[in-house]
């Protein structure tokens, strides 16, 4: 069922929980991570990449998205994730989406801040999340990448107040795709930060934390943890495993089914570390 952005992360946070948010490039994933969330009774966000909005077919994507989020019998949405195009935004958003990753991050702060702040007063009912510091990495394209520019916590309170974003993603060491190196997450850091603000906060690149350390992010204030590179993994494995029976007599509807099923046990696994 359709459900606010904020009324989802207020509830995983009184929770002491954090929503999963699964980057869904078909809708044969987006079935996978529906039924992993409904399972367990856990609400679910689905992710839309730019680049897939961006792509010819992705503007009949998102609303089949969306229409896979409606039907949940768990309290679901869609978020196009990382875009700092406006058009691109009052698109999904009129297709259906219910939130925004508005990412300025790669602007100095005060153009991120007036970019978002932007966002906010053009869709004043859809959620908002917002980065401040720069995660690294592609979001599209699992290559190993380094840490980028930490959120600083003073500025993060401010860039809360001026945008009024109702969700923070936080830069603490995490990076989306691969680890170049076992991730070191800055504790100190995410303390610090969750103290000055009063937003949910979002933990993005959670493919390869190890499950210890995002349960401890979700003790520190994250109500929100971004997977996609892990979902694609084990995608791919599942369509290696099951396509050669399904060579074998065009067997489309058992290779998709195989494949609902491997993805919906990566996403179980996933939400049973964030349950809290
Ligand atoms: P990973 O690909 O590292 O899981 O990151 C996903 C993400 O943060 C999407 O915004």
């Amino acid at each position: 069922m359709l459900t606010p952005f904020r009324e989802i992360l207020e509830e995983r946070r009184a929770a002491g929980a954090a929503v999963g948010a699964f980057t869904c490039y078909d809708v044969t994933t987006a079935i996978a991570v529906v039924r992993a969330a409904e399972a367990r009774g856990d609400p679910v966000l689905l992710l839309a990449s730019e680049g897939s909005f961006r792509s010819s077919w992705g503007r009949l994507l998102l609303p089949a998205l969306v229409a896979v989020a409606d039907e949940a019998r768990v309290p679901a949405l869609v978020q196009l994730d990382h875009v700092d195009d406006v058009e691109l935004i009052d698109a999904a958003l009129a297709a259906g989406a219910g939130a925004v990753m508005a990412d300025g991050s790669k602007l100095p702060t005060s153009d991120n801040a007036a970019f978002v702040a932007g966002v906010r007063a053009r869709a004043p009912e859809a959620g908002v999340e917002a980065e401040l510091g720069h995660i690294e990495g592609g979001e599209d394209v699992a290559a190993a990448a380094e840490a980028g520019a930490l959120t600083d916590p003073d500025e993060a309170a401010r860039f809360v107040a001026e945008t009024g974003c109702d969700c923070l993603a936080v830069s603490i060491g995490n990076v989306h795709g691969k680890y170049a190196r076992p991730p070191e997450l800055d504790w100190d850091r995410l303390r610090a930060v969750d103290d000055r603000v009063d937003v949910p906060l979002s933990l993005h690149g959670a493919s390869g934390i190890p499950d210890v350390d995002v349960r401890r992010a979700i003790s520190l204030g994250v109500c929100k943890v971004n997977v996609n590179t892990e979902l694609r993994e084990r995608y791919l494995a599942q369509l290696e495993a099951g396509l050669p029976g399904a060579r074998d007599g065009l067997r489309l509807l058992e290779l998709g089914a195989g494949l609902v099923d491997g993805v919906a046990q990566a996403v179980t696994a996933k939400l049973s570390v964030l349950a809290g």
